[in-house]
């Protein structure tokens, strides 16, 4: 289909099925530019967006490469520090309070090689557990934490500044809508079971990210320029694969809330960013990435 054009009803149905078939979809040589992109998100949901900054717009599409705002390679350690916390298998923005459905995420530039995106099926992995253990996660909530994921990733960010910080809760097993399968909802922003001590809420955390994420869950999906690839965040975990940071990569997220659009205001994001920790790599970035080496 011609995604650059306005989506019948049915071709939206379509995608609609589509992806809560398979959780991830895969749309080659798309020719979308930005506007494009953020007019065929808006199909699906209300956008999350960064708020107005620097006499900027209000943005609707998230950077996930590595360049700065003026187009250049990132090379600042603590944006390298913050890129690895997205190299663990997570979902997109467990940490707000209104979970996403869907990211949308096109290719405008990429590496020479590598910089896949890795999926894996929350759902098939939810059925394989064993019955006790669904039966011991059924009800349980978790606390979600943007800086725990970027703490994993290397940032040096202590427990405390996390638990000083909101950390939105949100079922561990949940219904997936379009499909009434039973999902975990769990991944790298995942930081402790409610009302469990942390020793506890790690070893169960731990033990369903690692489920998740087994080979036999996960599919690897290679970009061209002009690709977009859309996966469904309330069934599926993923993560960004390795690449050579010397290279250019200029990848643009879209991203669809769960949820109706607000009745008035909508800036959690201005929150989150108004109290985010100072973000110091633990040991230097760069160090670790000497002559251009796999990131
Ligand atoms: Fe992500």
């Amino acid at each position: 289909m011609d995604i650059t054009q306005p989506l019948s009803d049915d071709l939206k149905r379509d995608v609609i099925a589509h992806q809560d078939r398979w959780g991830v979809t895969v749309y080659r040589a798309t020719g979308l530019d930005d506007e494009g992109q953020i007019r065929f998100a808006r199909n699906f949901g209300h956008l999350e967006s960064l708020p107005p900054k620097d006499g900027q717009p209000r943005q609707f599409l998230f950077n996930a490469g590595n360049l700065d705002k003026n187009g250049e390679i990132n090379w600042s350690e603590n944006a390298i520090t913050y890129r690895r916390g997205d190299m663990i298998f997570h979902t997109d923005s467990s940490f707000m309070d209104q979970r996403t459905s869907y990211s949308m995420l096109r290719a405008v530039e990429v590496p020479a090689s590598g910089g896949p995106t890795e999926f894996a099926d929350a759902r098939s992995a939810y059925d394989d557990l064993p019955q006790d253990m669904k039966e011991r996660i059924e009800h349980l909530e978790c606390e979600h934490s943007l800086w725990w994921s970027r703490a994993q990733g290397g940032a040096e960010i202590t427990r405390e500044g996390i638990e000083e910080r909101h950390r939105p809760v949100h079922r561990l097993v949940h219904v997936h809508a379009g499909t009434g399968r039973k999902t975990i909802y769990a991944g790298a922003h995942c930081y402790r079971v409610v009302g469990w001590t942390w020793e506890e809420s790690r070893a169960l955390i731990d033990y369903l990210n690692a489920h998740v994420t087994q080979e036999k869950y996960v599919i690897s999906i290679d970009y061209a320029v002009g690709d977009m690839v859309i996966w469904d965040n309330l069934c599926t975990f993923h993560r960004g694969a390795g690449f050579d940071w010397s290279q250019r990569r200029d990848m643009r997220r879209a991203t669809v809330r769960e949820a109706p659009a607000p009745s008035q205001g909508d800036d959690p994001f201005a929150d989150l960013l108004a109290n985010a920790p100072e973000i110091l790599p633990r040991t230097s970035a760069l160090e670790r990435l000497p002559n251009g080496s796999q990131l």
